[in-house]
């Protein structure tokens, strides 16, 4: 099958100025995500980039990571790892806390949610401070992953954090890129 190429995903994402605080410029997926054939070529893309890298389960960051991940893993029919925001999950989770571009939050996880070595890959939206991403990796290396490999579909490479995951010995593939 032909997917669609990733500057034609990149047209498919909508730029909001000044949302939700002025100076920041969102990236927003809602306009590529109900485009069907947007949609498909994303997953598809995302998902060979996970089966190279050899993953055993996939983890997802809510929210917009669920999006992504959990239709990866299904293409590659593995296991998908949700992230959480605090106080979903109604077992004892362990938990980390984070800075984000625009504010603080804290992500939470079943600890039995993966098996000790068991090779997971991250899954999101986006990259921008990589506070996210890296409080994500350590979460899920306490759960006893072994996290090597993050994909996002949009690096926002002025804010670091692709650099940040690099440094901290991620591999780190993107779909586009925007300034
Ligand atoms: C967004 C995005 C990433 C994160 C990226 O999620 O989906 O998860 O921010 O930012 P960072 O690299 O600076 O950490 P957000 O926390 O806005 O939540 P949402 O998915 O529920 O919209
Ligand atoms: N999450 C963090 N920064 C963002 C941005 N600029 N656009 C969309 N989602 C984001």
């Amino acid at each position: 099958a032909s997917h669609l190429s990733r500057e034609d995903l990149k047209a498919l994402i909508r730029t909001v100025p000044d949302f939700p605080k002025p100076g920041i410029q969102f990236r927003d997926i809602t306009t590529l995500i109900g485009h069907h054939q947007g949609m498909a070529a994303s997953v598809h893309h995302l998902a060979e980039l996970a089966g190279a890298a050899g993953a055993e389960k996939i983890a997802g960051m809510e929210a917009r990571g669920f999006i992504f991940g959990a239709a990866v893993a299904v293409q590659l029919g593995i296991g998908f790892v949700p992230v959480r925001k605090p106080g979903k999950l109604p077992i004892d989770t362990i938990g980390i806390d984070y800075a984000l571009e625009y504010g603080t939050d804290r992500l939470e996880m079943d600890p039995g949610a993966i098996m000790p070595g068991q090779r997971v890959v991250m899954v999101d939206d986006l990259i921008a401070t990589g506070g996210t991403a890296l409080a994500s990796a350590e979460l899920l290396r306490q759960a006893g992953a072994v996290l090597e490999n993050a994909l996002f579909v949009i690096d926002l490479p002025d804010l670091g954090g692709a650099a940040r995951l690099r440094e901290a010995g991620i591999e780190v593939n993107t779909l586009m890129e925007f300034e």
